[in-house]
């Protein structure tokens, strides 16, 4: 793979990712760290809607949601997951596929403090996916656990992290006359080695 340089380069996916995110927050209009994350049900049809992308750690990449969500039955039912998130103002793309495992920990306690308030009482008070009667069920669900939990309340036991974990990411940065690069890291399994290659677009 010689011929990997300039924001291809290096010998980790998640050090280019990081590096790619940090390019998007300056220049994306807003929400750099949105992604269309996909999920299968249990019929096998697909599933994608955004959500955003919290971290990106040293192998893995995390998000939050409610536990009871669709999505959330999806993801625990097929412990895979897929997300692709596109950058216009770089016209570049990454792709990832892997494992999923919950981060329902300290980890998933400090990223909901870290949150406001009104969000904070928002996770309580969406029964995420479900249906809802109309805006005055949910402002009056949101009064209740105002009430209920006051102005610090803990981490609802339904909602928290997700993390995945690839066996396949790949970048992609737009090239003229739609000559792009692509550049894909495998491996066979989590702990396997990394095999690169590039791909025609
Ligand atoms: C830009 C954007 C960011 C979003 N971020 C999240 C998120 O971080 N977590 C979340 O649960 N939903 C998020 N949503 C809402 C989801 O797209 C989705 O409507 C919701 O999670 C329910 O999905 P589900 O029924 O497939 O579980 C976001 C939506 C948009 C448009």
């Amino acid at each position: 793979m010689s011929d990997r340089s300039g924001i291809f380069a290096g010998n980790d996916p998640f050090v280019i990712a990081k590096t790619w995110m940090s390019d998007a927050q300056e220049s994306e209009l807003n929400d750099p760290n949105a992604i269309a994350l996909s999920t299968v049900d249990a019929e096998g049809l697909p599933n994608a809607r955004m959500v955003l992308l919290k971290d990106i750690e040293d192998a893995a990449f995390v998000f939050y949601t409610n536990y009871e969500s669709a999505k959330a039955a999806e993801l625990d039912g097929a412990g895979k997951a897929a997300f692709v998130m596109h950058w216009k103002s770089l016209r570049r793309q990454i792709r990832v596929r892997g494992l999923v495992s919950k981060e329902e920990g300290p980890q998933a306690d400090a990223y909901y403090t870290s949150r406001s308030l009104k969000s904070r009482l928002g996770a309580w008070a969406s029964q995420q996916s479900r249906p809802l009667s109309g805006r005055p069920a949910l402002m009056a669900e949101v009064a209740k656990v105002t009430a209920l939990h006051g102005p610090s309340p803990k981490r609802p036991p339904f909602w928290g992290g997700y993390r995945i974990t690839p066996v396949e990411i790949e970048f992609w940065a737009d090239g003229a006359f739609r000559l792009h690069d692509r550049f894909v890291w495998r491996r066979p399994t989590v702990e396997s080695a990394w095999d690169v290659s590039r791909l025609n677009p």
